[in-house]
């Protein structure tokens, strides 16, 4: 397969900085060269220009922090992914989850066929179904999903035109931390979200069979990681960790079973954050993710 790479190095959604090194964690863990061993042919198209905070000015603006600057690098990541060649499958690395709204965008609305109906499989410890009015924080991270759905500001819920994500199609795995409001947004929109709780008590196997099934009828598949999925003690590189989280199989397993459903067409890494890590251990941990869903085998 032709893989192409684009980081992404945005930590203006975040609450704290530091996933704008993610970009660069990720490659020093050496996700091109292990994708090359699978076989693959990887191109690294480089890093979108993205403004670090100590150059904007930190204010709110509709109960969103940097919203304008986060419009722009969506729009750009948007056309960035959209004009990637052809038939290849997108890694595209961040950065904190605010990075999604552009990268799905951009997906569905690429190749043949686009705008291409969008299953979205958001694997994360959050929701990220914030509205401005629902946000605690105001950070854009908490909010990409309600966008992608259309709520929120239009700009930010426009990057595709009159494209949106049908809630119908948007899966989330791994959930554990959800907030007060946000829980009720999710009921009205009717998303599938599978629970630690769920993941407890079904397994990986019989919710990727669910997923699969329920995901049946789309026309590309985006898996939207966020480091913070995993348990911190597997991940402990996060800005937003949460206890309780997916083990190292449990990543494992799902990305595993995706790969040998090869459904998959494009698929982030998203939150990885350096200054919190320990020796790079969860840029590691995700480059091994995905190395899994692009078909790393144990035998
Ligand atoms: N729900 C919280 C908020 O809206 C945390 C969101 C964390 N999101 C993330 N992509 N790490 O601020
Ligand atoms: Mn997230
Ligand atoms: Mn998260
Ligand atoms: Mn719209």
């Amino acid at each position: 397969m032709n893989v192409s790479i684009l980081g992404i190095p945005m930590d203006l959604g975040a609450g704290r900085r530091g996933v704008d090194m993610g970009p660069s964690a990720l490659r020093n863990a050496h996700l091109a060269g292990r994708l090359r061993e699978l076989g693959h042919t990887v191109t690294d198209h480089g890093d979108l220009n993205v403004p670090i905070p100590e150059t904007v000015d930190k204010h709110k603006t509709a109960g969103y922090v940097f919203l304008n600057q986060i419009i722009d690098s969506c729009r750009a990541t948007v056309q960035r992914v959209r004009d990637l060649p052809a038939g290849d499958f997108p890694i595209t690395i961040g950065g904190d989850h605010s990075v999604s709204m552009g990268t799905v965008t951009g997906n569905a609305l690429r190749g043949p066929g686009s705008p291409r109906r969008t299953g979205l499989l958001w694997v994360d410890a959050h929701t990220d179904y914030n509205t401005p009015q629902t946000s605690p924080s105001g950070n854009i991270h908490g909010m990409p999903v309600a966008h992608l759905t259309g709520l929120g500001n239009p700009d930010l819920a426009g990057l595709g035109g009159g494209w949106h994500m049908r809630p119908e199609d948007i899966v989330m795995i791994g959930i554990r931390s959800v907030d007060a409001q946000e829980r009720e947004l999710m009921r009205e929109a009717g998303i599938k979200a599978y629970t630690m709780k769920d993941v407890d008590q079904l397994g990986i196997t019989r919710i990727h069979e669910e997923v699969m099934e329920r995901l049946g009828g789309v026309d590309a598949l985006h898996v939207s990681f966020d480091a913070d999925a995993l348990d911190p003690s597997v991940a402990p590189g996060v800005g937003t960790p949460v206890p309780g989280g997916l083990t190292y199989r449990e990543g494992h397993l799902l990305m595993e079973l995706l790969c040998e459903s090869g459904r998959v067409t494009s698929l982030d890494i998203v939150e990885v954050n350096p200054i919190l890590d320990t020796r790079n251990q969860t840029a590691d941990v995700m480059v091994g993710m995905a190395a899994s869903l692009l078909g790393q085998r144990i035998l």
